[in-house]
Parts: structure tokens; sequence; C-alpha cells
């Protein structure tokens, strides 16, 4: 399997991303954060939809991520805004983990 099949992209190896914490790659110019919770892996937008900032720079804990500006906290695996000041979810993209990968189906 090439890194790039049928709109799925490879974006870092699993092994990459510790349990219970995440990481930022950057794709095609969009920054991806990419979760380890308990084994599964999620994939949403890196960035808060608040403002600018970086949720893999943010604070995991359980299946939430807490935004590092403001102490937004999201749910990861649906992007719902869990308070204030969030008022709009986040994006969480279709992943898979395959051949020690994570994928991300890229929308075009
Ligand atoms: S920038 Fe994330 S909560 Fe404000």
């Amino acid at each position: 399997m090439s890194d790039t099949e049928e709109g799925w992209c490879a974006l870092t190896d699993a092994s990459e991303v510790e349990e219970d914490d995440v990481v930022c790659v950057n794709l095609r110019g969009h920054a991806y954060a990419v979760f380890n919770i308990g084994g599964d892996y999620y994939v949403t937008d890196d960035c808060c939809t608040h403002q600018e900032a970086s949720l893999s720079e943010g604070y995991v804990q359980d299946d939430t991520v807490e935004c590092p500006r403001h102490q937004g906290v999201f749910h990861i695996p649906t992007g719902k805004a869990m308070g204030p000041p969030l008022t709009r979810p986040l994006r969480v993209h279709q992943a898979r983990v395959d051949h020690g990968k994570v994928w991300v189906r890229v929308s075009e």
C-alpha cells in the first residue's frame, strides 16, 4: 500500500503517538491532531475553533482535550464542544490504523 490511496493519506507511524497523548502532523498545508486514546486513534483539526491555538499542545484527559489557550474542552471522538468559551465543534476526520500507520481520509 502506498502512502496515498483512494483518498486516504498516511499521517504518521502509530508508534509515534503515545497512549493518551496527541501529536500534530502537517499534511498538504493542513494541521491535524492525531490522538491515541487507550489504543484507539482519532484525527481532528489541530486548530481550536475558538481562536488560534494548537490542540496538540493541549491537555488530554480521558477522551477529551483541553485547549492550552482558554481551557475550552472538546470531546475527541465526536468533536463536541463541552462548554464555554467554545461554541463550535471540532472537525473530526475519518481515520484508521493500517500497516502500523495512522491514516486520514482527506476530502478533496
Ligand atoms: S483558543 Fe481554544 S479555547 Fe480559546
